[in-house]
């Protein structure tokens, strides 16, 4: 029998999904925002497995991983001076910067654009493989560890769910038991991210003619980053680099998702409670009376940063209950809350009209 995982992996654990990595294999890993499905950057035949592990579209980039102090230069070229005052005011950490992409570096991983994110985690167990692999001298290629579409996942168990592995699988090096996902070999243990949501995606490759544009909020807002280099990030513009987490459906579990303001949930859930519809809540501030008379339910803290935090595994855990309905009690709309808010939008995108379909029935 193999070993039970460790919570987080260790140093033999490390070097070995390094060798993999260096292989040309697939190792996912955590990171403090979600679960990174990470491939040698440099080597196209690994970046387009990971494409395909995923099911990704080709035409989504990939945001590169650096070990921290890595040559941000090797990879990039033109970095604006305000590029370089946001690595050092935020790296490591959840802040992603599109930059020009140096003509060595392949363009599998930025999908043929001429520019190409870049990130450095400040998550202990994917610094040490950073820096285990290629001598620190690697970058990753690592877009969030789950399938095209789906719920990043924020623990390693989330990502064996995606990938149909047991927990056993972790240790089958040689195939003797390989997983489903026979292109994954590996799962680093690393806990619970710490963030929750994906990190802040800042471009900073069109500054002299577009200025700084957020194409994704995060956990690093746009007032720190204009702290910083004095200059607020403008919401994408037509021209803007795509971004698949921009996509109006993204981070979708399987069940139907929507948003409901805390005045209407009780006549709402009475409603859909009489037509015998299963619905699972996820809430910051819903009385017990409500939540107890629900299929089931997940409450989460009311402050941006704890609700982040939980927000992914609520998502898939109430996916798993057999609800025919996710109802979500809307968040707060300040800018403290800008990213849960996001996130929360691509959810339950396609689901318009979903109540009223289910109250038809
Ligand atoms: O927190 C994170 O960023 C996580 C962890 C694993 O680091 N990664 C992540 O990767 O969320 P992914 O692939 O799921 O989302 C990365 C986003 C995508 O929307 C992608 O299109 C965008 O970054 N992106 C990557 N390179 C880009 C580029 N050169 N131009 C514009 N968008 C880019
Ligand atoms: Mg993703």
């Amino acid at each position: 029998m193999k070993q039970p995982s460790a919570t987080v992996a260790d140093q033999a654990a490390i070097a070995e999904a390094a060798a993999i990595l260096e292989q040309g294999g697939l190792v996912a890993f955590p990171t403090e925002t979600v679960y990174g499905l990470g491939a040698d950057a440099e080597n196209p035949a690994a970046v387009a497995r990971i494409y395909e592990a995923k099911g990704r579209p080709h035409d989504h980039p990939v945001i590169v991983h650096l070990a921290p102090g890595a040559d941000l230069d090797y990879w990039t070229t033109d970095v604006p001076d305000a590029a370089r005052q946001l690595v050092q005011a935020f790296w490591p950490g959840p802040l992603t910067l599109i930059l020009k992409r140096h003509p060595r570096i392949p363009d599998a991983v930025s999908a043929g654009q001429d520019s190409v994110g870049m990130r450095c985690p400040s998550h202990p167990v994917a610094i040490a493989l950073l820096q285990a692999f290629k001598g620190g001298k690697g970058g990753l290629a690592a877009p969030s560890a789950n399938k095209f579409g789906n719920v990043s996942p924020t623990t390693a168990q989330h990502v064996r769910d995606e990938f149909g592995m047991d927990a056993h699988d972790d240790g089958a090096l040689n195939g003797d038991d390989a997983c489903s996902a026979a292109e994954l070999s590996r799962v680093l243990e690393g806990g619970s991210s710490e963030v929750g949501i994906e990190s802040t995606i800042v471009d900073m490759s069109r500054l002299a003619t577009h200025g700084p544009v957020l194409l994704r909020p995060g956990h690093i807002s746009a007032q720190q980053i204009a702290e910083v280099i004095g200059m607020l990030p403008a919401a994408p513009d037509q021209a803007a680099p795509r971004a698949s987490g921009t996509l109006e459906s993204h981070y979708a579990p399987r069940t139907p998702v929507t948003m409901l303001a805390a005045d209407g949930f009780a006549a709402t859930l009475s409603q859909l409670h009489a037509k015998g519809v299963k619905v699972a809540l996820i809430g910051h501030d819903l009385p017990a009376a409500l939540t107890a008379s629900a299929h089931a339910h997940c409450m989460l803290p009311a402050d941006p940063a704890g609700y982040a935090y939980g927000l992914y595994a609520a998502l898939r855990d109430m996916d798993q209950t057999g609800a025919g309905l996710i109802l979500v009690e809307t968040p707060p709309q300040d800018g403290a809350w800008l990213g849960v808010n996001d996130r929360l939008r691509r959810s339950v995108f396609g689901s318009a009209g979903v109540i009223a379909s289910l109250l038809q029935k």
